[in-house]
């Protein structure tokens, strides 16, 4: 399939192995831009509005002016939705600050950002996976403070992920100052203790998940008992169940931490409810 993809860069669709930058963007050399992933069920771009907040969040937050009007980002990547075959698919959009000689400091005068989007097949957890849940490890968040912007310099979520990897895991927790959980290498997690979910809240230190608003809402609407507050270290490893939530993970249990069974080790009653519920909404976005 890979070769078929047709991506957007710069203006024009091609596909993919044309698709061609500059070994001197700066995203190539610094790792300076952000990026966005955003599911799409039956050609729909999901929470598209969401997602489109947020990017503009991280592009402030690296101080990049947007290239898009949201109406343009709409119509680009409903092109590129078209342009490709799945019906489920991802987008990954990735803007970075442009091509200029190196040097640490913003081009002056700026250059045109580089903006780049590219859609792949979307393959949510299959049902083997939903039923067993997943295996996580814990570890230092080693990140920097702005952890809620969609950075593509993702050197640390990559070391961090692999570290659950070479355990035979498939996530990494993260704690931050040995205190408090702030969230997956790229997920978001939440914790279920005697019938409540708690959430840690959207600061600088997560990224604020668009699953993660989706399920919080979702409880809200439910009457499902939530906090959102800090989550203390010892309330992961005393939890009766662990979710993590994500773009492409959608909700999925935690069911082995670092090598010990979460509550009674199978997926729990929150997981089943909050899962129901997230792929009903799932199918009423579909039908919009
Ligand atoms: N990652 N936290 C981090 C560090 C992430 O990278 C992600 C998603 C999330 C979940 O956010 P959302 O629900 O909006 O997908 C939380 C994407 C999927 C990725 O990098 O591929």
């Amino acid at each position: 399939m890979g070769d078929e993809m047709t991506v957007y860069l710069n203006g024009q669709f091609l596909p993919i192995a044309e698709a061609k930058i500059s070994v001197l963007d700066r995203g190539f050399i610094f790792g300076d831009g952000v990026y966005e992933v955003i599911p799409v069920y039956s050609r729909r771009a999901f929470r598209l509005d969401e997602h489109l907040r947020r990017l503009d969040h991280s592009l402030s937050g690296i101080r990049l002016a947007n290239p898009h009007s949201d109406a343009a980002w709409t119509q680009l990547l409903n092109e590129l939705i078209a342009r490709n075959t799945p019906e489920d698919q991802y987008l990954y959009l990735h803007i970075t600050r442009g091509v200029a000689k190196r040097d640490h400091a913003f081009p002056n005068p700026p250059v045109a950002p580089t903006v780049f989007a590219m859609s792949s097949p979307l393959t949510t957890p299959p049902a083997a996976l939903l039923a067993s849940g997943i295996s996580a490890i814990t570890a230092p968040d080693n990140r920097w403070l702005r952890s809620d912007i969609k950075a593509i310099s993702l050197l640390p979520n990559v070391l961090l992920r692999q570290m659950a990897i070479d355990a035979g895991c498939a996530e990494t927790i993260m704690i931050r100052d040995d205190a408090f959980m702030t969230e997956g290498a790229a997920s978001n997690i939440f914790v279920v203790k005697n019938g409540t979910l708690l959430a840690p809240p959207k600061d600088n230190l997560m990224l604020p998940g668009i699953t993660y608003d989706v399920v919080l809402e979702l409880a809200a609407a439910n009457n499902i008992p939530h906090e959102v507050r800090k989550v203390m270290k010892n309330e992961i490893f005393g939890a009766d169940e662990l979710l993590l939530t994500s773009s492409t993970k959608e909700v999925l249990a935690i069911t082995t931490l670092d090598g010990k069974p979460v509550g009674t080790g199978k997926p729990g009653a929150m997981f089943a409810k909050l899962y129901g519920l997230y792929q009903n909404f799932k199918r009423e976005v579909m039908r919009a």
